[in-house]
């Protein structure tokens, strides 16, 4: 999938930040009791390991990932606009670029967008389509040319009430049909303030993890929903303690490969103006962007704040 994201015609010729590692080891996040790990601010081990040559390092070994959920917004007209700046857009090379345009525009957007960036779904039935009014099957968007759809998403769990088993079924089908899952976890306002973070993002994870095959085709997005299209974007301490225990997660309970493979994505008011100082963040491997998704020039800079993982000294 990588190889096939790359500009057609560009040679890599920019620096790879996959695979940067860190220079100093990782706090284990085991070590510290788990009534400290867990509380409203979540304010951990983070930032302490940061490399003391300033070298912003990747701790996973995956390519940076930016996503685009255009959500339910959108006309004919406004999307060409979109993807004509996203045609003319300069992106960074060693980046994956995704965009997930309503269903109804998906084929216009196929039609006409870059194929430097691929389409995703916004979600997908459970299983082979046939008699279920108004749901889009896996088959339908490989069809139309999709490489990918967004499992999970918070709108999806608290707005139409889809629950972790469901999800982690249709997660599991659309891996087994060859499209690859961005997988949405993330703990509202009241969960967060209740100390219990992790135990809902480790529960939604498991949740996957207990159903699909292979990780080889999944992202994983850290969305708290608490910043979900409300502006309050989680500081970079804040998603990194996250994405830390994500990735410990995976390393103990899938294995340490999948835990270093698989992108950690946040998600959440990403915008132009933030996304550098999260990109910095060595469990950061990208975003998936709302609202700033839907303005090329801005969806281009946050692409391109894979630059800030580069020597920061
Ligand atoms: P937002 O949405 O960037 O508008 O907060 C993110 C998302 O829901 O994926």
């Amino acid at each position: 999938m990588a190889s096939s994201l790359t500009a057609a015609g560009t040679q890599p010729s920019a620096p790879s930040f996959s695979g940067l590692r860190r220079t100093c080891p990782k706090l284990d996040t085991a070590a510290v009791p788990f009534s400290h790990r867990v509380n409203s601010s979540i304010r951990l081990v983070s930032s302490s390991h940061r490399s003391p040559r300033g070298v912003v390092a990747m701790a996973g070994s995956g390519k940076f990932f930016v996503g685009g959920n255009w959500k339910c917004n959108g006309t004919k007209d406004s999307i060409a606009k979109l993807v004509s700046d996203l045609n003319t857009a300069t992106l960074e090379p060693d980046v994956d670029v995704v965009v997930s345009p309503p269903y109804v525009y998906i084929d216009q957007v196929k039609s006409s967008l870059t194929d430097r960036i691929e389409i995703s779904g916004q979600n997908s039935w459970v299983s082979k389509g046939g008699a279920f009014t108004g749901e889009i099957s896996v088959e339908q968007l490989k069809d139309i040319g999709c490489k990918w759809v967004i499992l999970g998403h918070s709108e999806r769990r608290h707005v139409i009430g889809e629950n972790d088993e469901f999800i982690g079924k249709k997660a599991a089908y659309a891996l087994s049909e060859g499209l690859g899952v961005i997988a949405c976890i993330g703990e509202k306002l009241e969960e967060r303030e209740a100390g219990k973070t992790f135990d809902v993002c480790f529960h939604q994870l498991k949740a996957f993890a207990d159903a699909v095959p292979s990780w080889d085709r999944v992202v994983v997005a850290y969305e708290p929903v608490w910043a979900i299209g409300t502006g309050k974007v989680a500081s970079p301490q804040q998603a990194q303690e996250v994405h830390v225990a994500v990735r410990d997660w995976l390393k103990k309970n899938v294995s340490e490969e999948v835990a270093s493979k698989t992108r950690i994505i946040y998600g959440g008011s990403v915008n132009g103006g933030n996304c550098a100082e999260l990109a910095k963040e060595e469990d950061i491997d990208g975003f998936l962007v709302g609202g700033a998704s839907l303005k090329g020039p801005e969806f281009a800079t946050i692409v391109n704040s894979v630059t800030s993982k580069k020597v920061a000294a």
